[in-house]
C-alpha cells in the first residue's frame, strides 16, 4: 500500500527568475492553481495521503497553501467565492504534510535522501517533481497507472517518455528491454547524456515510485553530474543489483520548470476549461 507522497521543492528555479526570487518555483499558477497543487492532487487519486515537501529556504508559501487561512475563510464566508476554496479545503482535511528541509542544494537524489526520515524505512513511496505537470483527460493519473504497475512487480518504478534525440541532454536517460506493453526492465541509467552517448530517448519524468531500499542506495552514490547527487546513479545502481522499471505512461507532461512548457501548460489547460 503507497499511501506517502514525497514532493522534492528545494531548488531554486533559477529559469523562473525575477519570479522565483521570493515565492517558490512550486508556487506558480496554472491558471489559479499552484503546480504543487496539482501534484497533490494526482497523488491524492493514486491513494496517498501523507504528502511530504523537501523545502529550503524562501518557500514558506508552500507550507501556508497548505493551511487554513482564517483571514479569509472569515473574509469570504457566505460569498460566491467560498467555492474557490473547496478543493484546497479538502486536501487539508483529508491529507497530513509534513516537512523537512533541504539545506544544501546537492542535487535530486540528495532531496529524496533527506525525505528518509518522513518516508521511514518500511514501505514504497512515491515522489512528485511538481514542475512536472502530468495530465491524463482521458483516465487515471500518472501516478495511479504507477501504483497499479507497482502492485504488480512490487519495485522502483520510473517514468518515462520518448523525447526528440536532441533533447536527451536534459534527462535521465534509461535502456531496457521490453517486457510488455510500455514498460521495460531497466538494465542502465545515464543522467542528461551527450546525444551520442545516450542509450535510447526514453527519458524519466518526475514521478517515481520507490522502495525504501534506496535510502542505501542513494547514501552510497557519490556525486555524479553537475557534482550534484543523482536519483539516476542510485537507480542505476539498484537496477543492477535487482529490478527497477520503466513505464511509457499515458497522458501529457509538461515541463513548468521552463518557461516553454509553463505557457504551453496555461494554454492547456486554459482550453481544457473552456470546453467544460
Ligand atoms: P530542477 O533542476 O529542474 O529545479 O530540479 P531547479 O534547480 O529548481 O530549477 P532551475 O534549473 O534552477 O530553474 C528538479 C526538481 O528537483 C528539486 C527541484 O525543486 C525540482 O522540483 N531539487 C533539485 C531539489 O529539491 N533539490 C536539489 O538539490 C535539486
Amino acid at each position: 500500500m503507497i499511501n506517502r507522497c514525497l514532493f522534492p521543492a528545494a531548488g531554486y528555479g533559477t529559469r523562473f527568475l525575477p519570479a522565483t526570487k521570493a515565492m517558490p518555483k512550486e508556487m506558480l499558477p496554472i491558471l489559479t492553481k499552484p503546480l504543487i497543487q496539482y501534484g497533490v492532487e494526482e497523488a491524492m487519486e493514486a491513494g496517498c495521503d501523507i504528502m511530504s515537501i523537501i523545502t529550503g529556504r524562501g518557500k514558506r508559501a508552500i507550507t501556508d497553501h497548505f493551511d487554513i487561512s482564517y483571514e479569509l475563510e472569515h473574509q469570504i464566508q457566505g460569498s460566491s467565492k467560498e467555492a474557490l476554496l473547496d478543493k484546497i479545503r479538502e486536501i487539508i482535511e483529508k491529507c497530513t504534510f509534513t516537512y523537512t528541509r533541504q539545506n544544501e542544494m546537492k542535487g535530486l537524489g540528495d532531496a529524496i535522501y533527506k525525505g528518509k526520515v518522513l518516508m521511514g524505512e518500511k514501505d514504497p513511496f512515491a515522489v512528485i517533481l511538481a514542475d512536472d505537470l502530468c495530465i491524463n483527460p482521458k483516465g487515471d493519473g500518472i501516478l495511479t497507472q504507477m501504483v497499479k504497475l507497482y502492485n504488480k512487480y512490487r519495485c522502483c518504478i520510473v517514468a518515462i517518455m520518448e523525447v526528440p534525440k536532441d533533447e536527451v541532454y536534459k534527462y535521465g536517460v534509461i535502456e531496457g528491454n521490453a517486457i510488455e506493453d510500455g514498460v521495460f526492465m531497466v538494465s542502465n541509467m545515464v543522467e542528461k547524456p551527450e546525444i551520442d552517448k545516450a542509450p535510447s530517448n526514453l527519458a524519466v519524468i518526475g514521478r517515481y515510485i520507490l522502495t525504501p531500499d534506496i535510502f542505501d542506495m542513494i547514501k552510497n552514490t557519490k556525486p555524479g553530474k553537475n557534482g550534484e547527487i543523482q536519483i539516476t546513479d542510485a537507480l542505476c545502481e539498484q537496477a543492477k543489483k535487482g529490478m527497477v522499471i520503466a513505464y511509457k505512461f499515458k497522458g501529457k507532461r509538461f515541463d513548468c520548470g521552463s518557461v516553454e512548457g509553463f505557457v504551453e501548460a496555461t494554454n492547456y489547460f486554459y482550453n481544457l476549461e473552456k470546453t467544460k
